[in-house]
């Protein structure tokens, strides 16, 4: 697939050497596309870098992997039609306050981009892990929670997942993603296997209905 990623961090970087190295076309979407080819060294020759919207137009789906306040700032009509997977956090010290309006964080990025089919994923699994990932060193069986209001793009997603060595657990919609969401959810960060996090994602579910 064609896949582009904004951002070029912590996140961003390792996904996209692990899609690549799925055999992927990454597009990062850098605003500074110039300073990264050291990152296009360690991730082969399916990758490039643009400009942000340039990567965008590129790809059938986008990853944003951005702080969380940047995401109100993309291009909306760029957006529109695409699948967008939001990896973003709220953090509140790094973003500013920010109103929500009640809804979740993923929620709320697709109240901003309308006509962009959200999914949540890559959000709750640190940096290093993803990163040890990238440089061969995978966990076997770490789950990854994924959501969305859109269930064919959720579909789509699963296996951009799965091409990263991560398993996919699906948890329901975006508001139900409040359960993995930073600053409130008991799931955030956490590094379960697949029964494990089935268990623990019923018996939440199930206390928020
Ligand atoms: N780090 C983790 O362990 C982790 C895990 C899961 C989710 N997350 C979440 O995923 C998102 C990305 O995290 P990260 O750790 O990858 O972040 P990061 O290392 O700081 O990278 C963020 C990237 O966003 C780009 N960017 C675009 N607009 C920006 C702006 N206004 N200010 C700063 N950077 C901007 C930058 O790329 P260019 O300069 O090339 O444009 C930068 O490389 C965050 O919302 C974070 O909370 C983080």
């Amino acid at each position: 697939m064609q896949l582009a990623i904004l951002g070029t961090g912590n996140v961003g970087a390792p996904v996209g050497r692990l899609w690549a190295a799925a055999g992927h076309s990454v597009f990062f979407g850098s605003r500074s596309p110039e300073k990264h080819a050291a990152l296009i060294e360690s991730a082969g020759p399916n990758v490039s870098v643009k400009r942000p919207e340039e990567a965008i137009r590129s790809a059938d789906v986008v990853l944003e992997a951005l702080p969380f306040h940047a995401v109100a700032t993309l291009p909306t009509h760029a957006l529109r039609g695409k699948i967008l997977i939001s990896a973003s956090n709220y953090f509140p010290v790094r973003d500013g306050n920010i109103d929500l309006q009640g809804l979740s964080q993923t929620s709320w990025v697709a109240r901003q981009h309308p006509g962009s089919r959200v999914v949540k994923a890559f959000s709750m699994i640190g940096g290093n892990v993803l990163n040890r990932y990238a440089n061969g060193a995978a966990e076997e069986g770490l789950v990854m929670f994924i959501s969305a209001d859109d269930q064919e793009a959720k579909a789509v997603v699963e296996p951009l997942v799965r091409d990263t060595k991560l398993v996919p657990l699906d948890v329901g919609d975006l508001e139900d993603s409040r359960i993995y969401q930073s600053l409130e959810g008991p799931l955030f960060d956490a590094r379960l296997r697949i029964d494990e996090a089935k268990a623990e994602v019923a018996k939440l579910l199930k206390k928020d209905r």
